[in-house]
């Protein structure tokens, strides 16, 4: 995995022009280390063809946190992927054998990654406005497991 992390980071850079805001990707240090010790989950294509991201169609990573709960920091699939449920099989794949609940947060007008996150079974748990700068509003969102 610590050897995706450059094109992961790539996709990252590009999984976010169209919202214009240019702060949201991290930096491909933090991606390196995350590679190796967070769940990063990717979506790999036979052959190296997408711009940026080579054979990574989308990722997802998520984190164990010192509370009882996971944290899902990011899902992202490259632009020209998206729609083929790629992101639904990260999901699918993150959520399959948690016994945690996993938080999230989420811009409130990103429909797509709203609707996408409720139709695994997370629930808006408050909104936080300026949860990073004042002008970006998050949803918290929270997935139960099933009982054991
Ligand atoms: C959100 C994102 C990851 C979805 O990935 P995807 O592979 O295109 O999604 P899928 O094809 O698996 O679709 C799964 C579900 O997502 C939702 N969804 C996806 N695209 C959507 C759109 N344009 N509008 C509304 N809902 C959408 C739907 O609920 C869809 O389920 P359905 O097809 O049964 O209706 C992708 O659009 C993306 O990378 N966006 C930019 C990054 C981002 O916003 N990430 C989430 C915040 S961290």
């Amino acid at each position: 995995m610590s050897q995706d992390f450059l094109h992961v980071s790539a996709l990252d850079r590009i999984a976010w022009l169209h919202t214009g805001q240019a702060y949201i990707p991290d930096g491909e240090h933090v991606w390196r280390v995350w590679c190796e010790y967070a769940i990063v989950l990717v979506a790999r294509l036979p052959e190296a063809c997408l711009p940026e991201s080579g054979n990574i169609a989308g990722s997802l990573v998520m984190f164990r946190t010192h509370t009882d709960e996971d944290f899902l920091h990011k899902i992202m699939v490259h632009p020209d992927m998206r729609g083929r449920r790629i992101g639904t099989q990260l999901m699918q794949t993150a959520l399959r054998n948690t016994a945690r609940s996993v938080l999230l947060t989420v811009d409130p007008e990103n429909a797509a990654a709203v609707q996408l996150y409720q139709k695994f079974g997370f629930q808006i748990r408050r909104r936080i406005d300026g949860y990073y700068r004042p002008q970006e509003d998050r949803f918290l969102m929270a997935f139960e497991p099933e009982p054991a």
